[in-house]
């Protein structure tokens, strides 16, 4: 097991590797050191002939909240970054073996979009996916304007992205935006046997049905990018930054 600042757990189990979101204190807020965490782990380990398949935890409650607020805050006035999400995500769009993720309870933001890069996805019924980019000043990001529509349709896609209504789990499963839901103590284990029998698949197949199920990428990249480019102009807008002061003052002098 290797352990990258403790808020990034990577684990190889056998043929799997596991990187979980170890920040439980800020419901898995992922920071851009945690970013860039999980993109060497998926990236080393899809070129390793000896992992089979990525999965992706969070912690008891939280997937994740979704990127660092505080870390918006610091683009939003004139500050580094935006770097370590961009190869996240591409990570994420350009893995070659099969990921399998489980989310429990919160999963906001990147928190959800995550999954949309998953092959099986398995949650809790108190997991409800929500995406407030707008809410935030923001616009979707990881490909979401482009996939989303694809599982839910448009008017659910705008209900969702643009009107940041959440979607509990399972409505999220009657759509096919996840797999399975399934009780608190099977989360992990459920995922782990997913995991484990994409694992013994034979590998070369597996790939090229998975290609084919994925289809080209090409397009896919490209929104990924051009999400990307009208994020980070949002970023630095007096929408985004006023969104950032009243989450980051929530409590303050009340
Ligand atoms: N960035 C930074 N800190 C975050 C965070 C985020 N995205 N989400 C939660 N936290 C912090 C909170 O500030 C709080 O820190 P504190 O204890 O030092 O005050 C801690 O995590 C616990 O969060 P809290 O809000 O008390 O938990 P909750 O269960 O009441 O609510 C959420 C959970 C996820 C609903 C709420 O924290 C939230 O709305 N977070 C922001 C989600 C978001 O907009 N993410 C960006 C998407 S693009």
């Amino acid at each position: 097991m290797s352990d990258t600042g403790n808020r990034i757990v990577v684990e190889r189990r056998d043929t799997l590797q596991i990187v979980r979101m170890n920040r439980p204190e800020k419901k898995n807020a992922i920071t851009r050191a945690m970013y860039a965490a999980m993109a060497a782990a998926l990236v080393s380990a899809d070129a390793d002939a000896s992992v089979r398949c990525h999965v992706m935890f969070g912690v008891p409650g939280a997937f994740s909240a979704g990127n660092d607020i505080a870390d918006f805050m610091a683009v939003a006035t004139g500050g580094e970054g935006g770097r370590e999400v961009f190869d996240f995500l591409m990570a994420l769009a350009r893995l070659e073996k099969p990921l399998v993720t489980a989310a429990d309870g919160i999963a906001v933001g990147i928190g959800t979009t995550i999954h949309l890069h998953a092959d099986l996805t398995f949650a809790t019924s108190r997991t409800v996916f929500s995406t407030p980019f707008v809410d935030l000043g923001l616009v979707p990001e990881a490909g979401s304007s482009l996939l989303v529509p694809r599982i839910l349709g448009s008017q659910r896609a705008f209900a969702m992205l643009g009107l940041g209504e959440g979607l509990p789990a399972a409505d999220a499963a009657a759509a096919g935006l996840i797999s399975a839901v399934v009780d608190e103590d099977e989360l992990e284990p459920a995922a782990l046997a997913a995991a484990e029998r994409i694992a013994a698949k034979p590998p070369q197949a597996l790939r090229i049905a998975r290609d084919f199920l994925r289809g080209d990428r090409t397009e896919l990249v490209a929104r990924i990018e051009a999400e990307g480019r009208a994020f980070r102009e949002r970023l630095t807008s007096d929408e985004a930054r006023q969104a950032f002061m009243a989450f980051m003052s929530r409590g303050k002098g009340a």
